[in-house]
């Protein structure tokens, strides 16, 4: 019999298992606001190992460390006045900060894939919240899914790519963003676009009254950003505005289809919607084929993913 994959609620008792599991060194899926997290004990190397094998990750790509507040993150990160002002404004929130490691961080090598910096985050969501506080501890969490597959944003998603190879999923039901933390990197002062996600680069760039640097402008990058990723099984065409046989359309605004993201087009809605609806839409079988989304705002965090969606695999 496969090992068995326990649903745990978010309340006192689930999140009390769910905690003493992260101790254990054990694997526990939790929710967040943009998607589900897959987390470990980002201190102990076997236990961040075991993310990589659940995921069935190719090579060791640096993880995202969540922590409760901003006090935790200056623990393991070098603050800057840069980084204070965007903590100040998204945190906590759906944006990642990469800093230089602080001297005595405590991390595995393993979460940071052996760089001199580590991705920060401090997730909004009450059960993450409520699970970080009670480990109180640094918590690894790639999204919740086999490597190149679609993200994660019910316990039923995580449950149909993880089950058995996790020790639990804690489930809080559906992620309320819908795609992954914006993350930021800095070059000096300056703040790099390393990937666009929850927090639009808008909203960022007024925070700091500077613009973002593009990552092919910087000296860092975001390693682990490979072009196949979020992928259905089957071929994904983008900007349609019209169906071709076989193909079901994801619709967005008045171009319909056999799903819409967003009806009014709503740029927030359709997030929240998208790995729901690629995920329906996967299960059909067949080719699918996207409505143009609106280059703004939420709308690069979507062409992103789906830009990455429809990119060749090999
Ligand atoms: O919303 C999210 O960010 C979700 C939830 C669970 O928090 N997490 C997530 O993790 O999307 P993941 O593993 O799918 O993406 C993490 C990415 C890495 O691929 C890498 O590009 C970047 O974060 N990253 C992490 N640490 C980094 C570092 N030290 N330097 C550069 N990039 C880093
Ligand atoms: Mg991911």
């Amino acid at each position: 019999m496969p090992p068995q994959t326990d649903r745990l609620s978010a309340d006192t008792e689930g999140l009390d298992r769910a905690a003493e599991l992260l101790r254990l060194g054990a694997l526990v899926a939790f929710p967040t606001e943009t998607v589900y997290g897959l987390g470990a004990d980002a201190r102990q190397g076997a236990a961040v190992a075991a993310i990589y094998t659940a995921k069935g990750r190719p090579a060791f790509n640096p993880l995202i460390v969540h922590v409760a507040d901003v006090a935790t993150a200056q623990r393991y990160a070098q603050w800057s006045p840069q980084a204070e002002i965007l903590a100040q404004a998204f945190w906590p929130g759906p944006l990642t900060m990469v800093l230089p490691l602080r001297e005595g961080h405590g991390l595995s090598d393993l979460v940071t894939a052996g760089l001199q910096t580590v991705g920060l985050r401090v997730p909004a969501h009450p059960a993450a919240q409520a699970l970080l506080r009670r480990f109180d501890g640094p918590v690894a969490a790639p999204s919740a899914n086999p490597s190149g597959r679609i993200s994660p944003t019910t316990a039923d998603h995580v449950l149909a790519g993880l089950d058995g190879r996790i020790a639990a999923v804690l489930d809080d039901g559906p992620c309320a963003v819908g795609v992954e933390s914006t993350i930021i990197g800095f070059d000096g002062p300056q703040a790099v676009l390393l990937r666009t996600g929850g927090v639009p680069p808008e909203a960022i760039e007024a925070a700091l009254g500077a613009s973002l640097l593009a990552p092919d402008s910087a000296t860092i990058t975001a390693p682990g950003q490979l072009s196949s990723h979020y992928a259905p099984r089957g071929a994904v065409r983008l900007n349609a505005t019209q169906v071709r046989a076989g193909e079901h359309l994801l619709g967005f605004g008045p171009v319909d289809g056999t799903l819409n993201l967003s009806l009014s087009g709503d740029l927030a809605e359709a997030a929240a919607n998208l790995f729901k609806y690629l995920h329906l839409l996967d299960a059909m079988g067949g080719p699918i084929a996207v409505a143009p989304i609106p280059h703004h705002g939420l709308g690069r965090a979507i062409n992103d993913r789906l830009t990455r969606a429809a990119a060749p695999r090999d």
